[in-house]
């Protein structure tokens, strides 16, 4: 274990903003984790996993820990069940791909989402009908005051839309290691009524799909949407989905018949951001280096060497317009250093 000074993180995000990190280590074990944790010299700390949910707007002046456990374990099974244990560093979309190659079912719907999986239980990470809390057991995180390890079952992570426990009251707190899924073997419950797999899995010439077809069906859509972060810097949704109430909703639908929204529980409903964002003309928008992707309104996107001012200032323009527009605030889902 090394630690480095005056490290680029721009290999560390997905948008590929250069900023530098007065200090850089990567951790493969818990045991250098803790060590680590423990060094009173560096008090600001960040701690980085996948790194495609952040927007670096500035230098990071401290401590940036890199996570880097690996692992993949199966703890238990039975006839229809399996749990697998992960380690934080693993890549998320290759853990999806471990469990189709074994069929193991649940996570299907979630492939080729950026980041790794220690950092996928934050925003509770979603797609296509399915949540990662769907099939989450449970998870063992490391405390950074204590160095102890605790274990997190599924009640104790008020897990929500984009949401949990590790992005508000345990923000900071805590360093997930690994987390454990609740796999089936076989009678897959399978996920196909979001709108655009049916009709993939139909081109497909599909009917009675496995999870291998539903990951390559999700696979396909995503590719043809949303940019690869390898080729075109971003971090994918920026915005979370607005939920509005139903009497606001009623209201704009008299000057905007054709505005979608998503039945949610009681008097609310979702509004798909991308839709307001692309009817504000924001849509494929290019400034300079950054800009909106011109397949999907939510993603903003650095086309080489942007800085994160730069994106954070467009987002909020956007937020800016779309409040004065629809009376809606949209939410960044992206954590802003
Ligand atoms: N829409 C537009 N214009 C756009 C984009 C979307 O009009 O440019 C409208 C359309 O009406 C479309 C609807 O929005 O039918 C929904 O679009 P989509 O299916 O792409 O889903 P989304 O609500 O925009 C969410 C997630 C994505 C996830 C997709 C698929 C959030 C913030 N985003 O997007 O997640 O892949 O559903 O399930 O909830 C991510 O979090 O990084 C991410 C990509």
């Amino acid at each position: 274990m090394k630690i480095e000074q005056s490290i680029s993180l721009k290999p560390y995000n997905t948008f590929g903003i250069h900023a530098t990190a007065s200090y850089f280590v990567s951790v493969s074990t818990i045991e250098e984790l803790k060590q680590i944790l423990s060094l009173k010299k560096y008090p600001k700390k960040l701690i980085l996993g996948g790194g495609s949910n952040m927007l670096l707007t500035q230098n990071f002046e401290g401590l940036v820990i890199h996570v880097n456990l690996k692992g993949i374990e199966i703890v238990s099974e039975d006839e229809n069940f399996v749990l697998v244990k992960a380690a934080a560093g693993e890549n998320w979309h290759e853990f999806v791909m471990y469990c189709i190659n074994n069929d193991f079912g649940g996570v299907e719907n979630l492939s080729l989402i950026p980041g790794n999986v220690g950092t996928a239980p934050i925003q509770n990470i979603g797609a296509y009908g399915v949540e990662l809390k769907d099939t989450f057991e449970s998870c063992e995180a490391i405390s950074v005051e204590t160095q102890l390890l605790e274990t997190f079952n599924k009640q104790d992570c008020h897990f929500d839309y984009r949401n949990s426990i590790f992005k508000n009251e345990a923000k900071g707190n805590y360093i997930i290691t690994n987390v454990t899924f609740k796999l089936s073997k076989q009678n897959h419950k399978l996920h196909i009524n979001y709108g655009t797999i049916a009709s993939e899995l139909e081109v497909m010439h599909i009917k009675n799909p496995t999870i291998q077809d539903i990951s390559k069906a999700v696979i396909s859509i995503r590719e043809s949407k949303l940019p690869n972060p390898k080729v075109i810097g971003n971090s994918g949704s920026f915005f979370k989905n607005p939920v509005v109430s139903k009497t606001h909703y009623n209201k704009l639908l008299q000057n905007f018949e054709d505005m979608p929204s998503y039945p949610i529980s009681g008097d609310d409903v979702k509004i798909p951001a991308g839709w307001l964002i692309e009817k504000a003309g924001f849509k494929g928008k290019r400034f300079g280096d950054y800009g909106v992707h011109k397949n999907q309104a939510l993603v903003l996107v650095n086309y080489g060497n942007a800085k994160g001012s730069d994106i954070l200032d467009l987002s909020q323009l956007i937020q800016k317009t779309i409040e004065q527009l629809f009376g809606i605030y949209i939410e960044a889902e992206v954590n802003i250093l």
